[in-house]
C-alpha cells in the first residue's frame, strides 16, 4: 500500500488515472481505523477504480480541551486496514503540508447548524471539519467521497456544503457499522474500560427501544427522547443531548410536537470521561 504525504505527489499521481477514465473515491478519517471505516472503503472499492483513503487528525476541529494529543495515531496498520479492503492508496499528509502557514485565514462554516447537537458542545468543530474535507475535496479532485450515517450532523452538513458550493462531487452516505453488542464502531470506544464499553450500551439500546415504542405508534417527541435518556442514565451515563430531528432540515422537533415526517434522534452522551455518538433513523 502506497502511503502519499505530499499534495503534489497525490495530484501528481492521480491526474494520468483521472485521464485515463479512472473514477477516483474518496474516504476522509482520522485514522485509528476500524470496521466502520472499513465499510467506507468496501462501499470506495466497490463502486470506484481508485480509492484514496486519507489519513488525517485534522487539528482545526478540535477544541482546547479535546483529545486530540491522546487521539490513537497507527498509520501502519491503518495502511495495512485500507489495503485489505481495496484502498489504493492512503494519503496521509502531515499538519504543516495541510496548513503550512499555521491555521488557515479562510475558513468555510455553516450557517444553519453548526450551533446545534454536537456544533453546541463542540465550538468551531464543523468549521473545521467543512474545511478540510473541502481541501481534501480540490486536493484529490475525486468524483465520489464516502461519509458514514456515525457521524450524522457532519454527512448532512457536507452534502450542504457541496449543494452549496457546487462542488463537483457526490456524497454517499453509508450505514453505521456496529460490534455484535450494538455499540456503534467508533475510534473512541479504545478510551473505555471494560465495565464503561458495557454501559455503553444503554445508548444504542435506548435507541432500539424508541425505535420500537414508534414502531408501536407512539408519536411524542418528549416521550421517545425520554426513553432513550432513561436508558443512558439507567446505566451511569451522561446524556448531553437527545434530540429528535427532521431528516429533511435537521432542525429539532419540540418537545411537545407529534412526529408526523421522517425524523433522526441525535444522541451525544458521556460514559466516564468518553464522550460517545450515536443516532436511528425512524
Ligand atoms: P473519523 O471519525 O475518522 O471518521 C471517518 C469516517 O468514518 C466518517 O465519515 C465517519 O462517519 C465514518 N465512521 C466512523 N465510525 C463509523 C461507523 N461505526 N459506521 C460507519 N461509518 C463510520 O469523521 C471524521 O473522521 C472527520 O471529521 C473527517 C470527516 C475525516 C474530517 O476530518
Amino acid at each position: 500500500m502506497k502511503i502519499i504525504s505530499s499534495i503534489s505527489e497525490l495530484r501528481e499521481t492521480l491526474a494520468p488515472l483521472r485521464k485515463q477514465g479512472k473514477k477516483i473515491g474518496l474516504v476522509p478519517t482520522m485514522g485509528a481505523l476500524h470496521e466502520g471505516h472499513a465499510s467506507l472503503i468496501d462501499h470506495s472499492s466497490a463502486e470506484c477504480d481508485v480509492t484514496v483513503v486519507s489519513v488525517f487528525l485534522n487539528p482545526i476541529q478540535f477544541g482546547k480541551n479535546e483529545d486530540l494529543d491522546k487521539y490513537p495515531r497507527r498509520l501502519q496498520a491503518d495502511a495495512k486496514l485500507a489495503e485489505e479492503h481495496g484502498g489504493t492508496f492512503v494519503f496521509a499528509p502531515s499538519v504543516s503540508e495541510m496548513y503550512p502557514n499555521g491555521d488557515p485565514l479562510t475558513l468555510i462554516r455553516d450557517e444553519s447548524l453548526e450551533g446545534l447537537y454536537c456544533g453546541s458542545y463542540r465550538p468551531g468543530h464543523f468549521r473545521g471539519v467543512l474545511t478540510v474535507v473541502a481541501k481534501l475535496f480540490l486536493i484529490s479532485c475525486a468524483d465520489v467521497a464516502f461519509f458514514g450515517e456515525k457521524d450524522y450532523q457532519q454527512v448532512f452538513l457536507i452534502e450542504q456544503m457541496v449543494r452549496d458550493l457546487n462542488f463537483p462531487i457526490k456524497i454517499v452516505r453509508v450505514p453505521i457499522v456496529r460490534e455484535p453488542s450494538g455499540l456503534a464502531r467508533s475510534s473512541r470506544n479504545e478510551y473505555l474500560t471494560a465495565e464503561e464499553k458495557n454501559l455503553a450500551l444503554g445508548i444504542s439500546r435506548g435507541l432500539l427501544a424508541a425505535k420500537s415504542a414508534f414502531d408501536a405508534g407512539e408519536r411524542n417527541v418528549d416521550n421517545i427522547r425520554n426513553i432513550v435518556k432513561q436508558s443512558i442514565a439507567s446505566n451511569g451515563g451522561t446524556v448531553q443531548y437527545v434530540e429528535v430531528a427532521s431528516q429533511a432540515t435537521l432542525a429539532a422537533l419540540d418537545g411537545s410536537a407529534t412526529i408526523g415526517e421522517k425524523v433522526v434522534i441525535l444522541v451525544a452522551a458521556f460514559f466516564g470521561t468518553t464522550r460517545l455518538i450515536d443516532n436511528i433513523e425512524l
